[in-house]
């Protein structure tokens, strides 16, 4: 039979995976197959796929009997609400998903494709990990996987969507992507497991509790998203990718609103407590400030204390960077100093100008904190402020004390317009702690200390803590009526849309890290 009469035949053969045994299993799971994962992401009949034929050409071990076409990963391209994306998903009927030098060559080369042609990389992980019979082939095959994951890197946007196993050094394709997507249930990354860690260090812990969504998106921060399902994940991956442009060298698209730019916030005051030491949700703010509201937050569960996300301004993607003075009055600690510098230089690279709401008393106070490197940490954000070059606007709503002063998108750190309302404070430290500082004596030799004592915290706001005096040295541009926020902000954007900031030649900075 010519190879003409047979193509079909083969081409049903690869497109079978592992076989309707396996395909059953990955079901009753509650996993959907590395075919229908695409299908369910990509817009209808707008896959390519590739590299169909392609097996391993390992034989030993037991590989010798068996070459299943794809080599247990699908690869190719799709459209995305009609925008190229290339995407690889691991097939974990065949052979686990595993990954050897075929399998893990296959997605080098898409890896290849995208960075050349520029637009966004998917990677689907479903996978036992290097394939053991492969055994240095395998590890070479993800070598060559993280280099790439490394020069992509600010160039196109890469996601990771971890929708079965992801362990031992598997998991830093994912780590160096810059999104990474988990399913509540199903969905683990470890560097090693539960049966490793019972032998090494005695404790006994299951998949989930060690590395399951919830632990990667609230406490370790290796994760930005998690759905309960496959379907709502995928859905949350398009919309993530209707914000940001396909690589380095094109902006964002543009989204007429009928939301007008000049929309006043007519309720803001009523979200903004009278005194300056209640908390309220930021994302009340965030939500009138955007068109129509709508936000998607990124580690919306992890270092809550700083809010980080996409959304529009008068049609214009921008990524919001806002403590949230409901969690910890909105301190920047180590996680949310991290959790900043990232977004920060994801946007820095793909022309997203950043919006900077501050509320803040400054950095946290603590033991635990300086010993884990509180001083690292948040240099990480005034590098990544600092460094940063596309349009930034901040607002000053109350609280920019001390440091955080400096590092929320400061005028100090280049920030372009720096606006703030009536009710801001700027100052060194806070009213209560530089009255005792400064009045120490005064205070103590009082005749009525507490009398005193708020007196004088009361002056420090009116005279030195008020935005009047940043304002008279240009370091904010204006003080604004909160109820403008939304057309001052929009007004500031679009008067920047086109900076140009050169940045220094030098082979590329030391970040902190
Ligand atoms: C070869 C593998 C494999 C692997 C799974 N399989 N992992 N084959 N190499 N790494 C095969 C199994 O033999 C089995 O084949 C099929 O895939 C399905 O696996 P099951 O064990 O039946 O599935 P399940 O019970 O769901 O368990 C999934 C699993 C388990 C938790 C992932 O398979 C597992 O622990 N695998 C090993 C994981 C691991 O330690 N990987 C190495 C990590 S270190 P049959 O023929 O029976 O269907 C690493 C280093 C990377 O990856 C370094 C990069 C720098």
């Amino acid at each position: 039979m010519s190879l003409q009469e047979d193509l079909n035949s083969l081409i049903a053969r690869a497109m079978g995976g592992g076989g309707q045994e396996a395909i059953a299993k990955q079901h009753a799971r509650g996993k959907k197959t590395a075919r229908e994962r695409i299908d369910l992401l990509v817009d209808p009949d707008s896959f390519q796929e590739i590299d169909l034929f392609v097996t391993h050409r390992a034989n030993q071990f037991g590989l010798e009997k068996e070459h299943p076409f794809t080599d247990g990963v699908i690869t190719g391209w799709g459209k995305v609400d009609g925008k190229t994306v290339y995407i690889y998903s691991q097939d974990f009927t065949i052979m686990g998903g595993s990954l050897g030098e075929a399998h893990g060559l296959k997605i080098a080369k898409l890896m290849d494709l995208a960075y050349q042609n520029g637009a966004p990389l998917i990677a689907i992980n479903d996978s036992g990990g290097a394939r053991i019979q492969e055994g240095v082939d395998a590890l070479a095959a993800y070598g060559e996987i993280f280099y790439r994951n490394m020069r992509a890197s600010g160039v196109i946007p890469q996601i990771s969507l971890i929708l079965g196993p992801c362990a031992g050094g598997a998991v830093y394709s994912p780590a160096i992507t810059d999104f990474v997507f988990m399913t509540h249930e199903n969905s683990y990354m470890f560097i090693t497991g539960p049966e490793v860690i019972k032998s090494v260090t005695g404790e006994e812990v299951d998949f989930a509790t060690l590395g399951g969504a919830k632990v990667h998106t609230s406490l370790s921060g290796v994760a930005h998203f998690s759905e309960p399902n496959e379907e709502q994940l995928m859905a949350k991956v398009r919309w993530l990718l209707s914000f940001i442009p396909p690589n380095n060298l094109t902006p964002p698209d543009f989204q007429e609103t009928d939301d007008p730019p000049s929309r006043l916030l007519e309720d803001i005051l009523e979200i903004i407590p009278s005194s300056p030491n209640k908390p309220y949700d930021i994302h009340h703010v965030i939500e009138r400030l955007v068109d129509g509201g709508e936000f998607l937050e990124v580690q919306e569960s992890f270092a809550q204390n700083l809010v980080v996300g996409f959304a529009r301004i008068a049609g214009q993607v921008v990524g919001i960077v806002a403590n949230q003075p409901a969690v910890l009055a909105g301190v920047l600690d180590i996680d949310s100093s991290d959790k900043g510098a990232r977004f920060i230089r994801f946007c820095d690279s793909f022309h997203i100008p950043i919006v900077t709401l501050i509320d803040t008393p400054g950095f946290l106070p603590g033991v635990d904190q300086e010993h884990h490197g509180i001083i690292r940490h948040g240099a990480k954000l005034i590098f990544a402020y600092a460094e940063a070059t596309v349009p930034k606007v901040s607002v000053i709503l109350r609280k920019a004390y001390g440091g955080a002063y400096i590092v929320m998108s400061s005028k100090h750190l280049r920030g372009d317009i720096n606006f703030a309302w009536p009710t801001a404070e700027i100052a060194v430290m806070g009213p209560e702690g530089a009255v005792r500082i400064i009045y120490r004596k005064e205070i103590s030799a009082s005749a009525n200390p507490q009398q005193l004592e708020e007196e004088l915290i009361m002056q420090y706001r009116a005279e030195l803590a008020t935005p009047l005096i940043s304002a008279s040295r240009g370091y904010l541009d204006a003080i604004i009526s909160p109820q403008e926020t939304r057309l001052k902000v929009a007004a500031a954007l679009d008067m920047l849309k086109e900076k140009r900031a050169p940045t220094p030649v030098r082979k590329h900075s030391n970040l902190p890290l």
